[in-house]
């Protein structure tokens, strides 16, 4: 019985680990919940699983969540960031989900990895922030971090049982998102219903702007470099339209092992949550009789440019992926509530990433501030569009 605390219990990937313990009542047990602002779903949460803990954002929601539980259900209520924290490195948990979105995933994820919790990782954003930090820590305590995000759990698995010396490349594959196919010239004119409208996966709203303008892919390839401890050369990313190969591994006898599935995030949840068991989810196969050619084509980084940032920010280091995620956060914000277009994105977070001093090998403390920097930035960067 593995006793869980989930971060971001009310998104697309909260909801998703929650649908596995309820699949699987013997293996799991939910101890802590966590969102930031949808009491409704998270107060008929607490009535399914009964957590001991649950958090919020800010005390009003906290009073309102309070007042949504029904008499007789005992759950603390704690909320902001230190509620955040407690979740995170709640004593009778032993493995922390992060689900959250966002940097906001950095210290909770931290506290956790210092408070001995195994980490079931699907916030990327902190391992691109401060990927080199968390991974030390992780190994510093003995804990595993074992990847949400499908590409890394695809990865891990064909990882499994080989030797690290044996590996050549990873191969990271890309569904290539909405306008795989649009021509360049018509981007100006991307709405935002196009560009949430992704054609494989069922997502929350600003990873599925990032996989539209392929920063997903970019944020990937920073996540899988610190997860893996590749370096950037050894990674490789390679448009797969159909997402039935969920990534690759190749060996340096030319070997290269793929792992497959339907496109449905439940098998990598599972996954982590059960490593290295596998549970019987009665997923359906890919349906390969019928799905026709898996097709494959290298990323148009003139087309996408925020990859082409992504790897800039990757080969450079220090500070800069901290840079580029912040920018990135504040641009789709500004995409999502329609103060700046589609094209617009990557130049918010270009001329945030060329202004930033980067500091090499950086602290903790440098990493926040390089955050808080390039959000400031980044807004002043979009007012600069506006005028
Ligand atoms: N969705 C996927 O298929 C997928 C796949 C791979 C990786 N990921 C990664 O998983 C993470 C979550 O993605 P998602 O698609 O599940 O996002 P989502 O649907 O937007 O859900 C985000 C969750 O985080 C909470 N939250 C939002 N802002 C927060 C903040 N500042 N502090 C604390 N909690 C906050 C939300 O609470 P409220 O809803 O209550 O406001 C919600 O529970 C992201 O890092 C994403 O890159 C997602």
């Amino acid at each position: 019985m593995k006793r869980l605390s989930v971060l971001g219990s009310t998104g697309s990937i909260g909801c998703n680990v929650l649908n596995i313990v309820a699949m699987f009542p013997d293996n799991f047990v939910v101890k802590a919940l966590a969102a930031k602002t949808n009491v409704a779903l998270l107060a008929r949460q607490i009535e399914q699983f009964r957590p001991e803990l649950a958090v919020v954002w800010d005390e009003a929601r906290a009073r309102e969540l309070k007042d949504r539980i029904a008499a007789g259900v005992a759950v603390e209520i704690l909320c902001g960031e230190a509620g955040y924290r407690t979740a995170a490195t709640y004593d009778s948990a032993d493995m922390t989900v992060t689900a959250m979105v966002g940097a906001a995933g950095l210290m909770p994820t931290l506290d956790a990895i210092d408070a001995g919790k195994t980490i079931a990782l699907a916030n990327k954003e902190t391992l691109v922030m401060a990927g080199d930090i968390v991974m030390q820590r992780a190994a510093r305590q003995g804990i595993q971090i074992l990847p949400i995000d499908s590409e890394h759990s695809a990865i891990f698995q064909c990882l499994q049982g080989e030797r690290k010396q044996d590996l050549d490349r990873i191969l990271l594959t890309a569904s290539g998102g909405p306008f795989l196919n649009r021509p360049k010239e018509t981007f100006k004119s991307i709405t935002l219903a196009e560009a949430l409208n992704h054609p494989n996966w069922q997502m929350g709203r600003k990873i599925t702007i990032d996989s539209a303008t392929l920063m997903n892919k970019g944020l990937e390839v920073l996540e899988a470099k610190c997860l893996f401890g590749v370096s950037r050369e050894r990674i490789e990313v390679v448009i797969h339209p159909q997402s039935v190969i969920h990534s690759m591994v190749a060996y340096r006898d030319g070997s290269v092992i793929a792992q497959l599935g339907i496109p449905d995030m439940k098998v990598a949840i599972a996954y982590a949550l059960s490593y290295p068991q596998r549970l019987p989810l009665g997923q359906p196969l890919p349906a390969f009789n019928a799905c026709g050619a898996l097709t494959f084509a290298q990323p148009d980084l003139e087309k996408f440019p925020c990859l082409a940032l992504a790897f800039d920010a990757c080969e450079t280091g220090g500070t800069l992926p901290a840079v580029l995620n912040a920018a990135n956060e504040v641009a789709v914000n500004g995409f999502l509530k329609k103060t700046i277009s589609f094209v617009e994105i990557p130049t918010v977070v270009e001329q945030t990433m060329t202004k930033h001093p980067v500091v090499s090998n950086p602290e903790l403390a440098d990493i926040i501030a390089a955050d808080q920097w390039a959000r400031k930035q980044a807004e002043a960067e979009i007012e600069r569009l506006r005028d």
